[in-house]
């Protein structure tokens, strides 16, 4: 007899392919990936740790999806066209479908997502601050969507009250202020489902200038994965694949300025947050102002906050980074820094 499917037996059971169906929601991928391993424990317990964390069985097809958590980190779109207008202002637009998507989330488990472009988080969407935004919206999708942008903007684009129906469109336009780490997300109820399912991403304005100079960039969007739509997360994730730099750690060299744009779009539990080993950072809240709040290790961020962390590491190794929301740790939101000289 099959024991029922917990969040804790989950991995353990998708790693056998024992898993017929999680719940009503998430489907088997057709055809299992080839290389699967028998489930082991992955903890030794005579003291050598077989892996850091608990994890998965089996790799997950990022190219079935098309996009791969570890490429998210560093797509910046700095505007699908860029031009200028007569006043000078600069003006970046950008084309986003709103689309219904098989997303394989663990080995052999396909999420029935939202997204836009095709990806989740969506497009980074980076400019500077007084840039003009114009955001060719199509909604591709078979429900009802929006874009909605966090930042200062008039009320009729705020993507909230005009909502695109399937096959139509929609130009969101604006001027992006104030410059920070923002996200955008699909504002229509039941407003959780729509930003679980995908329908989020992350929208940078850098200020005028530019900030200091860093030598890597990294966008990191914190979320769950409610695989059965109970309106609870299975899993814990950055970019939308949870162990997502578990096994493909973050390559960075020493002494290198590390700047990371952290925004938590969790839904159904109340706090996230990010620890960082062996290491202290420098913490802007939003990133609107070019002087860090803390120097601190862990910062706690509840639902759609988030901000700029700035470090550099002093010695060469592998480094943990994950919520110290310990239980979401184990479930799927951690990773690791490959620190090299
Ligand atoms: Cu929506
Ligand atoms: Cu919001």
């Amino acid at each position: 007899m099959l024991a029922p499917l917990t969040r804790r037996n989950f991995f353990r059971a998708s790693a056998v392919g024992s898993l017929g169906r999680a719940g009503g929601g998430a489907m088997p991928v057709p055809s299992p990936p080839a290389q699967q391993q028998p489930a082991t424990d992955t903890v030794d317990h005579s003291g050598h740790a077989a892996i850091d964390m608990p994890g998965f069985v089996g790799e997950i097809n990022h190219e079935f999806n098309g996009f791969n958590p570890t490429d998210i980190l560093t797509d910046f779109n700095l505007g699908d066209r860029v031009s200028t207008l007569e006043n000078g202002q600069t003006l970046r637009e950008y084309d986003i479908i709103a689309g219904d998507k098989q997303v394989e989330v663990a080995p052999g488990i396909l999420f029935p997502a939202w997204t836009y472009n095709g990806r989740i988080p969506g497009p980074t969407i980076r400019c500077n601050e007084g840039d003009r935004i114009r955001i060719n919206f199509l909604n591709g999708s078979g429900h009802p969507h929006t874009m909605h942008f966090h930042g200062i903007h008039p009320a009729n684009m705020d993507g909230v009250f005009e909502v695109i129906q399937p096959g139509q469109s929609f130009v969101y336009e604006f001027d992006a202020e104030p410059f920070g780490v923002h996200q955008y997300h699909c504002h229509v109820m039941p407003l959780a489902k729509h930003i679980a399912k995908g329908l989020y991403g992350a929208f940078i304005i850098d200020p005028k200038g530019g900030w200091p100079k860093a030598d890597r960039e990294f966008v990191m969007v914190m979320s769950g994965n409610d695989i059965d739509f109970d309106g609870g997360n299975d899993f814990y994730n950055v970019n939308f694949i949870p162990f997502p730099f578990d096994r493909h750690p973050i390559q960075i060299k020493v002494g290198e300025l590390v700047r990371v744009f952290l925004i938590n779009m969790l839904e159904f539990d109340l706090l996230n947050s990010f620890h960082l080993h062996a290491n202290f950072f420098q913490w802007y809240p939003t990133g609107t102002s070019l002087t860090p709040s803390e120097f601190t290790d862990t910062i706690i961020l509840g639902q759609a906050q988030r901000g700029m962390l700035e470090f550099r590491y002093k010695f060469p190794g592998k480094y943990m980074f994950h919520a110290h929301v310990t239980e979401f740790a184990e479930l799927g939101w951690t990773g690791n820094f490959q620190v090299e000289e």
